[in-house]
């Protein structure tokens, strides 16, 4: 990506840190209001909480706002976008631009292609999510957590309401009023703001399994017509 420079910023528990980008060692500072003067493209993944504090104020000093948490995802001024599906939307802009929650990404990349062919009418999707989707935090937590069950010892959870470690759990996020839980519901309206589908008919159940990196789904779609499974791989194979 062509840049004249980089700016890496962080709460003030990192300040001072030295790391490496492209070769070059550059030190992390802590994130103030004036962090922003100067920058062209802010790139945020600090937290709704983070996000809904220093976007608008990255904004205003001038900057476009790339973020990654849930904050302004479902805002109907801020575009939701994933490049591979709608990146017409990132021209509406108004200094925010929300990518999704990272399962709602990679099922309308595969879907998609399919859609603009044959409609959809309905998604199931079922998630088996991995814990580095939830932060560094829960990826300690996996890992300290399979020590203890292997050693025999009891385990505590912190960061998840129970063990992870050899464990399922079918509950991520809080449950809402509608008994979905807030990262079933994400995938619901995201991938409806995305596709631009108010009325595709989607349900979601999420998993989070004891596994580090790398989120898997099963998807049950219905198209407006009949579609074959080797037309939809002869699809999906095309180069996009
Ligand atoms: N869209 C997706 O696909 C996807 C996937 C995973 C995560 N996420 C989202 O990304 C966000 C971060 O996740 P993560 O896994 O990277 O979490 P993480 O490993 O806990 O990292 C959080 C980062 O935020 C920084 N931070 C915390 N408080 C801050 C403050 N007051 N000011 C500035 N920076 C602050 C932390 O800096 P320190 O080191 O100084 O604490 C750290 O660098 C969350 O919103 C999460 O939901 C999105």
């Amino acid at each position: 990506f062509p840049m004249d420079s980089i700016q890496l910023l962080a709460s003030d528990r990192s300040a001072g840190r030295k790391l490496f980008v492209s070769h070059r060692e550059i030190e992390v500072k802590e994130t103030v209001s004036e962090s922003f003067k100067e920058i062209d493209i802010a790139l945020f993944s600090a937290g709704a909480e983070i996000s809904r504090h220093f976007s608008p104020i990255a904004a205003q000093s001038g900057a476009v706002v790339i973020d990654n948490s849930s904050a302004f995802r479902m805002v109907s001024t801020v575009p939701l976008v994933v490049p591979e599906v709608n990146p017409e939307d990132i021209k509406w802009h108004k200094g925010i631009i929300a990518n999704p929650n990272c399962s709602t990404i990679q099922m309308v990349v595969a879907l998609y292609p399919l859609h603009k062919v044959n409609p959809i009418k309905r998604i199931i999707v079922d998630t088996y999510q991995a814990v580095s989707g939830t932060g560094s935090a829960a990826v300690d937590e996996l890992t300290t957590q399979a020590k203890q069950v292997l050693d025999g010892q009891a385990t505590a959870p912190h960061v998840y309401p129970h063990q992870i470690a050899f464990n399922v759990l079918p509950e991520i996020d809080v449950f809402l009023d509608n008994a979905y839980t807030k990262e079933e519901w994400k995938l619901v309206e995201e991938t409806r703001k995305i596709m631009h589908a108010d009325n595709m008919a989607i349900s979601a159940t999420c998993v989070r399994v004891p596994v580090f990196t790398g989120h898997s789904e099963a998807v049950n779609v219905e198209f407006s017509q009949p579609m074959s499974p080797d037309e939809a791989q002869r699809i999906l194979a095309q180069p996009q």
